[in-house]
């Protein structure tokens, strides 16, 4: 059965990209068949996936908007082992063409039914806003992933957040729920963070994923190698992180079922 998660936070730059691509990786090197779906029309997940966002010949705007299928406008990519449906900036303009359309957050759904077969995961990497695009991507998802960074403002928007899933969850698509919440750029050695992951724990329980990722280099660096940190450099802290939550993904996902 295909499970489809988007990666989601209104907060801009909390590492929603970053987890896409190297969940996605850690998973695809665990056997699994993944899809990532690039909702972001700064295109950061294609670029970071090793697909070029400028020579797309057909991109999930495409699909969105009815002129193309999944099938035919997704992209494998060798390099970190998954395929790739990408974005550019054309899905800028998505936003207003979608709202004269018929069931304009139900767009990426139904065109993701059609290739469900194909995957064991769907990942849907979100744009920084609660957008109709990111009302695509909960439309189309069993459950969301949310990263965040242990700061003092981060609980004040995870509320927006929360607020706009039980929203969707109680009009537009039952099935949707958080599956957890993912610790991203910790830094054990800053006591606030400390502080706010253990008011995360005390807040949200086993909602918490254990998986912590930690500030690393090289995760910040493989974008620019068109790579996921986890095949840029498997055996640093960053990739050995994601590596432990793809695993940990697999066991929740199981227990969902
Ligand atoms: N664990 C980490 N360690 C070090 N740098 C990181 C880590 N995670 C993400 N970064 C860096 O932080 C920046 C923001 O990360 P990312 O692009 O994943 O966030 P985002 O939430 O997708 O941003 P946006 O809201 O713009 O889409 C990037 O430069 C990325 O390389
Ligand atoms: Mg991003």
């Amino acid at each position: 059965m295909t499970r489809i998660f988007c990666i989601a936070n209104q907060k801009g730059g909390v590492g929603k990209t970053t987890t896409t691509v190297n969940l996605a990786a850690g998973l695809a090197r665990i056997g699994q068949r993944v899809l990532v779906v690039d909702l972001d029309p700064q295109g950061n997940a294609t670029m970071g996936s090793g697909v070029d966002k400028r020579a797309l010949p057909l991109s999930v705007y495409d699909v969105l908007l009815g002129s193309a299928s999944v099938a035919e406008a997704r992209q494998r990519s060798e390099k970190v082992g998954y395929d790739v449906l990408g974005a550019n900036r054309e899905l800028a303009g998505a936003e207003v063409e979608l709202v004269e359309l018929e069931q304009r957050d139900k767009r990426l759904k139904t065109a993701l039914a059609a290739v469900a077969d194909d995957y064991d995961f769907v990942l849907i990497d979100c744009p920084p806003s609660l957008s109709l695009l990111t009302l695509n991507g909960l439309c189309s998802a069993h459950g969301v992933v949310v990263p965040m960074q242990c700061e003092y403002f981060a609980l004040e928007g995870l509320s927006d957040l929360v607020n706009t899933i039980k929203q969707v969850h109680a009009n537009l698509n039952a099935d949707l729920q958080i599956i957890g919440l993912l610790r991203v750029m910790f830094d054990p050695r800053i006591t606030l963070q400390q502080q706010v992951s253990a008011q995360l724990e005390g807040h949200f329980g086993d909602k918490v994923f254990k998986a912590v990722i930690p500030r690393n280099v090289r995760l910040a660096e493989a974008p620019s190698y068109g790579q996921a940190g986890v095949v840029f450099d498997p055996s640093s802290k960053g990739a050995q992180a994601y590596l432990a939550f793809a695993r940990e993904m697999v066991e929740r996902v199981k227990a969902l079922a």
